[in-house]
Order: structure tokens, then sequence, then C-alpha cells
């Protein structure tokens, strides 16, 4: 963060509701002090009704942009003047642009998953996907699944019926039926939980992680624990396994390639200030 705040400081921030518990600010002025970059990244709490004035406010303050998160995901595209492709398909905007005098909306949610699989697990083979959930987290995934080349994207979701709503974003998405030891599990290179399962105060996810194929990688997009049952389960298994943090990481390195034409380092020190910024 710059330290000294100036007339010329420019200023960016994350819109949610609640939103006192995003550590994007952490990751962000980071960065502007790894940088140098002479700009603020603060949280903007902002109630769902009132989403539709501060988008044009922060355009007309001279806001840089601002990454959203819960409920203004969805709730912002009608109020942009233009949303890039990728963002349209998933029909969901994390970062908004004010670049030019217009809000633009991006989604870099999905950039971000997979370059930590990629980071994380550069060995994945990319053939079978076994996604859980079918929420909104689920269509940014099966967006990068898509890209990145799978051939088949199996969904197992507990009410069934959503699943259908991620033909959309690939057809490539096969549902399957909520059982935890889907035979699906036997030919998956890459197992992605995307439901709420797993997070704190929610029962785990049960999975039978003995059927996958030894070479199989195990990603939650889950990281409060950063640590979960599954993963747990999955590393004792000697499966190799990604937790979620990085995903938040890597959204929001291409977040800040957007506001400022520079891709930042997603360093060790970054991830253990965030894991500082979390405790
Ligand atoms: P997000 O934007 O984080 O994806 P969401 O859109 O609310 O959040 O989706 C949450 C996902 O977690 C959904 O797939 C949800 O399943 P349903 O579609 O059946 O609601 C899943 N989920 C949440 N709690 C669950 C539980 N107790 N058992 C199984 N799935 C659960």
């Amino acid at each position: 963060m710059n330290s000294e705040v100036s007339g010329k400081t420019k200023f960016a921030g994350v819109i949610g509701w609640p939103v006192s518990h995003s550590l994007s600010p952490a990751i962000h002025n980071y960065w502007f002090e790894q940088y140098g970059i002479d700009a603020v990244y603060v949280p903007f709490p902002t109630r769902p009704e009132a989403l539709s004035t501060a988008i044009p406010a922060l355009l007309e303050t001279g806001c840089i942009g601002t990454n959203l998160t819960l409920p203004h995901k969805e709730l912002v595209l009608p109020m942009l003047a233009d949303v890039d492709p990728i963002a349209r398909a998933i029909g969901a905007v994390n970062t908004v642009s004010f670049a030019d005098g217009a809000a633009k909306g991006y989604n870099t949610d999905a950039y971000g998953f997979w370059k930590n699989i990629e980071e994380r697990a550069p060995k994945v083979q990319k053939k079978i996907a076994f996604v859980v959930g079918a929420g909104g987290a689920a269509r940014a995934v099966v967006a990068a699944l898509d890209q990145a080349g799978f051939e088949a994207i199996f969904v197992m979701n507990r009410t069934r019926d959503k699943v259908n709503s991620l033909y959309s974003v690939s057809r490539k998405v096969r549902p399957v039926e909520w059982f935890p030891a889907a035979e699906e599990l036997e030919v998956a290179d890459l197992v992605v939980n995307t439901s709420s399962l797993g997070m704190v105060t929610q029962p785990p996810l049960e999975l039978a992680l003995g059927k996958l194929p030894p070479h199989a990688v195990v990603a939650d997009i889950v990281y409060t624990p950063l640590e979960t049952p599954l993963q747990a389960a999955a590393r004792r298994l000697g499966l190799t396994t990604v937790d979620g943090l990085g995903m938040l990481l890597y959204q929001a390195q291409k977040a800040f390639e957007i506001w400022f034409g520079i891709l930042p380092e997603v360093s060790a020190d970054l991830r253990m200030k965030v894991l500082e910024a979390k405790a």
C-alpha cells in the first residue's frame, strides 16, 4: 500500500456485501508496494440495491477499477457498457475496469483457477475432469476446463437440474448422479470441488477418492480451511492436491494486469502475507 496518500494517488477496490472478510486489499496493496504504484485498494461495502448507483459513481470519481464478490457478480452485468466474451459466457463479472471513461466487465476467475492448477500440478492430464457443484464458481471452473482442452467434464451436483445450466458454458459437461462413489471417478484426471462442502462450519465433501487413478489431481476452490478434509484425504492417498488460495491469488494477478498493464508476481512471500491477513 502507498503509505503517503496525496492528491495524485489512484484508487481501486472490492465491492461486496459483506466485504470485511475480503483478502483482495491485502493482495493488491502488497503489489502496489512491490511495483511502486501510487495507489490504494479499499473495500466498498455495497448493498445489492445500491450497486447500480455505486458503479457510475465510481466511474465518475476516477476509480481505476473494482473487483466484485458476493452477491454482485451476476447483478452487475446490465450496469456495464461492455462485457468481455469469457465473462459473458460464465454469466458473472469479478473485475471491472473504468479505463477510457466506460465500465467494462471481465471474469478472471477462470484464468485464476487454471493458472493455479498449472502452477501447482504442471503434469496434470487434460482429458477427463470431475467437478462437484454447479453454482457460480463451477461456471468459471467449467469455462477454464473447456478452454484448457478437457474432452469430458463430469459434473455432480446435489440438485441435478442445476447441472443443465452449465451447458451454456461448455458442451463437454456430462451430468453425474449424486453418489460419493460415482464410477466416473475411475477415469478422472482432475477432481475439483466447487461446492461449499468442506468449508469451515460446513460438512466435508465425502468422495471415494480410492477409486481415482494414481496420477489424479484433487483441487478444492475452498480455502478456509487451507486444507479441506477432502484435500487431507487425497494427500494421505498420495494424490497431488491443489488448494483454493492460489485461485484467489491468480484471479487477482489478472485483474491487476487489466488495471495497470503489469502481470504481478504471485510469490511465496505474497502467499504468506495473505495467509497472515486471513488468520
Ligand atoms: P458459489 O458461487 O460459491 O458457487 P453457489 O452458487 O451458492 O455458490 O453454489 C454452491 C454450490 O455448493 C452448489 O452447487 C450447491 O449445491 P445445490 O445446487 O444443490 O444447492 C453446493 N452445496 C452447498 N451446500 C451443499 C450441501 N450441504 N451438500 C451438497 N452440495 C452443497
